[in-house]
């Protein structure tokens, strides 16, 4: 009686130890051996919104930096312009197209179509979707204190824009 129990909690000893040390090699070779993910076996494009400033632009230089083409989308023509300059400054090689999409005006399903067609035409591989635009409020207030001008445009750009471009 008292040789079963005494095996029985060895045994239960011993599933534990194994148990940690599988939990244990297995945390390593994530953090340390695994090979990163290619991105580009999802396809040679990255589309990245709000692609001008702060997030956006960093995932931009981050993306061309392993060997990605970009798909840069703002509201603002001008830095979209300047945010491709610097990017092609530093990876010469990476393909950059622009597109000025502001996503809370009334013509934004056009100008997705637009962006939607030259993909298509040029045949453009878009593997990845960084689909960061976003807008809050000015300053931190309570949902029920928010004016409807303004939630209602966070909703159209943070939900509808950014559903529109998944849906694309
Ligand atoms: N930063 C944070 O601490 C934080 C925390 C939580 C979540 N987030 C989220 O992360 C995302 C990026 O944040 P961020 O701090 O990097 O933002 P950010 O610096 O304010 O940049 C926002 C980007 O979105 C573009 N944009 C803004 N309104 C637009 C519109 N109506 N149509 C098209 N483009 C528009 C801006 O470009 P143009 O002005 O050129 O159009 C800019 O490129 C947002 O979705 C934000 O909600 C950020």
């Amino acid at each position: 009686m008292q040789l079963s129990w005494f095996l029985f909690i060895t045994l239960l000893g011993f599933l534990s130890l194994f148990k940690l040390t599988f939990n244990l090699l297995k945390w390593v070779f994530i953090t340390f051996i695994r090979p990163p993910k290619n991105l580009k076996n999802y396809g040679s494009w990255a589309l990245i919104t709000g692609a001008t400033d702060g997030i956006g632009k960093a995932f931009a230089f981050q993306l061309a930096q392993k060997g990605l083409d970009l798909i840069l989308v703002s509201r603002n023509l001008a830095k979209l312009k300047q945010v491709s300059n610097e990017i092609t400054s530093v990876h010469p090689t990476t393909k950059i197209k622009v597109f000025d999409v502001d996503f809370s005006s009334d013509d934004v399903l056009a100008r997705v179509k637009v962006m939607q067609e030259v993909i298509r035409d040029e045949k453009l591989d878009v593997g990845v979707l960084i689909n960061n635009v976003g807008v809050t409020y000015p300053v931190a207030r309570f949902f029920h204190e928010v004016d409807e001008e303004v939630w209602t445009k966070v909703v159209k750009v943070n939900v509808e824009g950014t559903s529109l471009v998944t849906k694309l």
